[in-house]
């Protein structure tokens, strides 16, 4: 990775894996893009453009323009918003994909896009969630998530360009809200429980999903990428996490800190229906033998984090 593009970068994990990108390799070396902008340090503490994912002529452009050599694919819908637009999900997660993808063979730049634990559906067994499993989502964004790890595979293949993904669980982190996602309650939780020391949870009782703090996350994603190709038997994509919990875990772990926190339940049936298709926990096993990925956060220093970080942001 010597001079990066960024699409979505002004996204949940884009707002945070530029600025990481930029401190690692140089910020005249990451070029930035999003359909819209705004007034962040992605946009003014490097290059920054304006792209949708959609054109590729541009993005084509600009990988030339700029002698881009790796491409890190982030604009995509999540989860609970595809299953509202299905039909612009397949549209924008498939198109985009498939766009970024031409570039990277025409241009011969290594790529990485995200998938998700959405690549797996009710079929599919629910804890320790091998690497190599049944994948028969029933979810848009799972149809898109397993459709984008064949077409990548397909990409490595086929025309030898340099794919490689990981499946993120849940991602948790105080910089930018996710929007849109099956997990998200486990962000807003820390928002309220510091805000209004009470949060109302749309994900039931007793559901378990993997999750990860964005710096495990940001840090996966180099390794990854600067993983040794020849140890690498899978790419597309690698089960990676570092916790799994219910609502109900997370809420105790919050009222260690604030003790007058309290929480219930209001079941989002959408949502919950998402969540129920997912495992309970992955393992993420071949990603640790064969690029030595480790996280470093589990649910306690995370939440320690969590809330430090976000009473400095919030001003609370
Ligand atoms: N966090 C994502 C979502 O909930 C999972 O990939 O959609």
């Amino acid at each position: 990775m010597k001079k990066i593009l960024v699409t979505g970068a002004l996204g949940q994990i884009g707002s945070e894996l530029t600025g990481k990108l930029r401190a690692v390799y140089g910020a005249d070396n990451v070029i930035a893009t999003d359909i819209r902008s705004n007034e962040s340090d992605v946009v003014f503490d490097g290059p920054f453009e304006i792209l949708d994912v959609m054109d590729d002529k541009k993005m084509h452009d600009i990988v030339k323009r700029n002698k881009v050599d790796t491409i890190i694919h982030l604009a995509a819908l999540l989860s609970a918003t595809a299953e509202l637009k299905p039909l612009l999900a397949w549209n924008l997660n498939m198109g985009g994909l498939v766009n970024a993808l031409e570039v990277a063979r025409e241009e011969n730049c290594q790529f990485f896009t995200p998938s998700s634990i959405g690549a797996f559906g009710p079929t599919t067994p629910k804890d320790h969630t091998p690497q190599d499993t049944i994948q028969r989502p029933t979810t848009m964004y799972g149809v898109n998530k397993v459709s984008g790890e064949l077409l990548c595979d397909y990409y490595y293949h086929k025309f030898g360009v340099d794919t490689r993904g990981l499946r993120f669980p849940g991602l948790i982190s105080y910089v930018a809200p996710p929007g849109g996602g099956t997990t998200d309650y486990a962000v807003e939780i820390y928002y309220e429980a510091l805000q209004k020391q009470k949060y109302t949870s749309y994900i039931g009782e007793g559901t378990y999903m993997d999750m990860m703090y964005m710096p495990d996350a940001l840090q996966a994603i180099v390794s990854l990428m600067e993983a040794d190709p020849a140890k690498l038997i899978h790419r597309n994509s690698f089960n990676v996490t570092a916790m799994s919990f219910e609502p109900e875990q997370v809420a105790a772990e919050i009222r260690k800190h604030i003790p007058a926190f309290t929480m219930d339940y209001q079941v989002d049936p959408a949502r919950q229906k998402i969540a129920d298709s997912w495992p309970n926990s992955i393992d993420p096993t071949a990603a640790k033998e064969e690029w030595g990925f480790k996280a470093e956060y589990n649910l306690e220093n995370m939440t320690v984090d969590m809330l430090e970080k976000l009473k400095a942001k919030l001003n609370v």
